[in-house]
């Protein structure tokens, strides 16, 4: 078992460089299904979802190298097999991409019941409620997902609830589908976007995406080859700029696109720290404590419930009372008791948690509850007093590459220790 070990009290000062969004990189994976033939992906992350997409996508037939730390080229023109063993969907979320990937490109997918961090209830009945409008029969049962259908057909189709992952899977199942799908109250993330610039760039007739409605016209078939970048990672990007307010620190992140995080940059500068657009990167500095704010996680361009408990680090040091409501997950408050433990007030109940400021967090042994309850703390070890132990960080392995490098870069003491 490996844990952080970060000995507190540290300004963090320099530069960041941030990889490409997971979210991102984990649906254009089996994106890659759609296309018979071979293609490069660059800027790939290098973390835990990743690699574990691969050898998924290896088990299915594909051929992967990875012809550089961030890059691989993927032969998907041999895909013999569309069922993929439980033990490898069950542990993380985004395996659900391979419903609609496998749908399209076969038209028969088996998945095992997506796992995950524990937010609270994850349904997906809006993604089978898109397969079944597009023509495909979806049974669940046994802890598998199974979706048939010789032909796609393109239709219209309104999501009751706003769904990145819905949005995106749609899409998957759309591309190769007859006639065209409309998809209404789309989701509108960043990763969505980049989802149909890579399909688009491989020949898919994708519009709207970005905006609320989504229209997908089938086309027969894909390119054979092409290569993509993945866009860089907004919640990375979000994570670093609210440990420099935190921190009272001064970083410059590198390889990030500023509109992303327009609305972090618009709470960074209510509660006191200061943000500076350099294009293709951000500096984020601040010398006092954080005023008091009241948050709302909403989907894109809204406050995302991915920088949540970030935030909930930088406001359990404001000065005064701040709340926070978080409309998206059910429970996602978990951290909240880890930094109750290193001095924190906070009190949550159901979606919504009040933050009486501190004037400083002292370390403690705490334990990440899910990815980014893991930075978070990570975060909050780095600007206490005393020494933090921070366990369970395979979680935050799952979406930081590297973060331990990252941080340390920027001037703080935290070691990767195993423990027996
Ligand atoms: C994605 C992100 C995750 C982020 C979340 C919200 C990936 C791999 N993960 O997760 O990091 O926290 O977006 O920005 O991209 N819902 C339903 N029915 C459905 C689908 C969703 O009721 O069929 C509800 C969920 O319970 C949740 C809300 O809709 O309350 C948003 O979920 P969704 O956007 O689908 O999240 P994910 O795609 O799972």
């Amino acid at each position: 078992m490996e844990k952080f070990v970060i000995k507190g009290n540290t300004r963090l000062k320099g530069e960041v460089t941030i990889s490409g969004a997971k979210n991102a990189a984990v649906a254009i994976l089996p994106a890659t299904l759609l296309i018979k033939g071979v293609c490069r992906i660059d800027n790939l992350p290098n973390i835990s979802d990743v690699r574990i997409f691969c050898e998924i996508l290896e088990e299915l037939g594909a051929k992967i190298d990875w012809i550089k730390e961030n890059s691989i080229k993927i032969d998907t023109t041999n895909i013999d097999c569309t069922s993929v063993p439980i033990e490898m969907t069950s542990k993380f979320r985004a395996s659900y991409y391979l419903l609609g990937a496998l749908l399209g490109r076969c038209g028969s997918a088996e998945v095992g019941i997506p796992g995950g961090c524990n937010l609270g209830a994850r349904p997906i009945d809006q993604h089978i409620k898109g397969f079944e409008a597009l023509g495909a029969k979806v049974d669940v049962g046994q802890g598998k997902i199974s979706a048939k259908c010789k032909n796609l057909k393109g239709t219209s189709i309104y999501m009751d609830i706003v769904s990145v992952g819905a949005t995106i899977n749609i899409i998957l199942a759309s591309v190769l589908a007859d006639g065209t799908t409309t998809i209404d109250n789309a989701a509108k993330e960043p990763h969505i976007v980049d989802v149909a610039n890579f399909l688009n760039s491989m020949g898919a007739d994708i519009r709207g995406a970005g905006t609320d409605v989504i229209k997908i016209n089938g086309v027969k078939e894909l390119n054979t080859s092409g290569t993509y970048s993945v866009v860089p990672d907004q919640i990375e990007a979000g994570t670093f700029m609210l440990a420099a307010v935190a921190s009272r620190g001064d970083i410059i992140i590198k390889n990030c696109i500023p509109e992303h995080l327009d609305c972090v940059t618009a709470k960074i500068l209510e509660i006191g720290g200061n943000v500076e657009d350099l294009g293709d990167s951000i500096r984020v500095w601040s010398n006092k404590r954080p005023q008091k704010a009241t948050i709302k996680t909403l989907p894109y361009p809204g406050f995302p419930t991915d920088l949540q408990p970030q935030m909930g680090v930088v406001l359990s040091i404001a000065d005064g009372t701040s709340i926070i409501n978080e409309s998206i997950w059910e429970s996602r408050f978990q951290y909240t008791n880890e930094l109750n433990k290193m001095g924190a007030t906070i009190t949550a109940q159901g979606k919504t948690a009040v933050f009486e400021g501190v004037k400083s967090l002292s370390g403690s042994p705490v334990y990440a509850t899910d990815l980014r309850a893991g930075a978070a703390l990570i975060m909050a070890g780095i600007i206490a007093s005393g020494e933090t132990h921070v366990y369970n960080i395979e979680y935050i392995d799952r979406g930081y590459e590297q973060i331990e490098q990252k941080f340390r870069n920027l001037g703080a003491n935290i070691e990767r220790v195993s423990e027996e």
